[in-house]
């Protein structure tokens, strides 16, 4: 997947000096005097980072305070957060916090719970951080290109009772589309990617930047948190040689499992908190590779075992986690609602509803749109909701994927479980902010829609979403 190889030893070098910019204090983390907020502040603004390394020149980006991925947000749950926003940019932004169950004028939706923020100026989040879990941070406003060219950030809500691991770090992944020079393709929002599989690039990052390799130790158990940042690539981890078990998905605690097939599947925005066990002995070599397109499997890294081990045998304390606050729908009494998503080519959509207007798929696709929620083709962010909730209601929403594409399906200012799957009632009924559909998938997913406001619902495939498959539900 790499533009090209270099030698191990500049990459090496180019690994540990990331790695240290990444924990020094590139942010300012301090509780505000006023109030017990903790404190960010993030500027968008365009850089240059070494995202390739080796011989290769740093690549143009967009980043958050110089850096892709963005500052680590850290806090501890029950705490309040609040960040000062900076738009450095040439054209406008907004900030939203992926899964964070935020009251509605803090949800960073442009035109719908916000005015976007101009270039120049700035914008204060504050809220509450209700649930503990593994989060992230991106613009909402033309995220196909902003999100696209690096604004993302990893945004870690820790338990009040974190379980024992001897090293807990976030790998956020993504996937970038990157000419000989090593600077991004331009080619944003062109119709091919909009009506197809989206922005698939040709190389993958870790924590931004191409990696060789990442030590661990014998006898050592550690806590990943994964986060797909990508515009549109599904990742599916495969950690040959080891038995890793899911903690955690989309923040929520889950029963620890081992992920089914042994590999992990993020589709684009999904979480992972994965407790691995270094089983390996020093000096062994074990590759990660992403094997979720048949045919484009490729190495991500290595975990190499360093020559001293950590102890004999990993620890066996207990890696449940304490659950989040989530109420829990009552799903005999709740409210269905079928939703189904269409178009993209070789789908069954001749025509959808576009702007109060029966259209054809080849007049959408002029306008630079090919999908639809329940026949409608979404055109902006200020949209009619298609759903209008009781607050406090429970609501099974019944969703099918009649298209020939994989779609992650994101409902904002809620988590939901995923009761269903094609039929089958779900072994863990996880909690989950983003449903990955396969074509002609269908799923149910259940929540109580306890969080007053017009929420964003909509494929994270950023794509897709720009090109119509977006909708809005109300909470009242
Ligand atoms: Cu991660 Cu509507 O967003
Ligand atoms: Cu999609």
């Amino acid at each position: 997947m790499t533009v090209q190889s270099r030698t191990s030893v500049s990459r090496r070098t180019f690994v540990l000096a990331s790695a240290a910019v990444l924990a020094g204090p590139a942010f300012s983390a301090f509780p505000a005097r006023a109030s017990a907020a903790r404190e960010y502040r993030l500027a968008a603004a365009p850089g240059r980072v070494p995202l390739v390394g080796g011989d290769h020149p740093e690549t143009a980006v967009w980043a958050y305070n110089g850096a892709v991925p963005g500052p680590e947000i850290r806090a501890r749950q029950g705490e309040r957060l609040r960040v000062v926003v900076e738009n450095g940019l040439k054209e406008e932004t907004t900030v939203h916090w992926h899964g964070i169950r935020v009251p509605n004028a803090m949800d960073g939706v442009p035109h719908l719970t916000q005015k976007p923020i101009a270039p120049g100026a700035s914008f204060t989040y504050e809220f509450d951080l209700p649930d503990a879990g593994t989060y992230w941070y991106h613009p909402h406003q033309r995220s196909f290109e902003q999100v696209g060219r690096g604004l993302y950030g990893p945004l870690i809500v820790e338990e009040r009772e974190p379980i024992a691991v001897d090293r807990e770090f976030f790998w956020v992944l993504d996937d970038w589309r990157l000419l000989p020079d090593a600077q991004i393709s331009g080619d944003f929002g062109n119709m091919m990617d909009m009506s197809h599989n989206g922005r698939i690039g040709n190389m993958a990052t870790v924590n931004g930047c191409v990696r060789d390799s990442f030590e661990v130790r014998s006898g050592e158990r550690i806590r990943l948190r994964l986060i797909n940042a990508a515009n549109a690539r599904t990742f599916a981890l495969d950690f040959a040689g080891h038995a890793p078990r899911v903690i955690a998905l989309d923040g929520q605690p889950v029963e620890p499992h081992a992920p089914a097939g042994g590999r992990i599947v993020l589709g684009a925005a999904m979480r992972a908190d994965v407790v691995i066990d270094m089983t390996g002995k020093p000096g062994e070599r074990f590759s990660v590779k992403d094997t979720f397109y048949r045919g484009l499997e490729y190495r991500l890294l290595d975990l190499v075992y360093a020559a001293e081990p950590l102890r004999d045998r990993p620890p066996d304390d207990p890696i449940a986690l304490a659950p989040n606050t989530m109420p829990e729908p009552d799903v005999g009494a709740a409210e269905r609602h079928e939703v189904v998503f269409g178009g993209g080519m070789m789908g069954n959509m001749a025509t959808a509803m576009m702007d109060g207007h029966r259209t054809g798929m080849r007049d959408m696709m002029q306008h630079g749109m090919a999908w639809a929620i329940n026949g409608v083709v979404a055109t902006g962010h200020t949209l009619e909701p298609f759903l209008t909730l009781r607050r406090g209601s429970s609501h099974v929403l019944a969703l099918h994927n009649d298209t020939a594409w994989h779609h992650p399906i994101h409902l904002h200012g809620h988590s939901f479980r995923v009761i269903s799957r094609n039929g089958e009632p779900t072994r863990y009924r996880e909690w989950q902010d983003t449903v990955l559909l396969n074509p002609r998938d269908r799923a149910e997913i259940a929540f109580v829609a306890d969080n007053p406001g017009d929420w964003m619902f909509h494929c994270h495939i950023l794509e897709h979403q720009a090109a119509g498959m977006m909708a809005v539900i109300r909470v009242t």
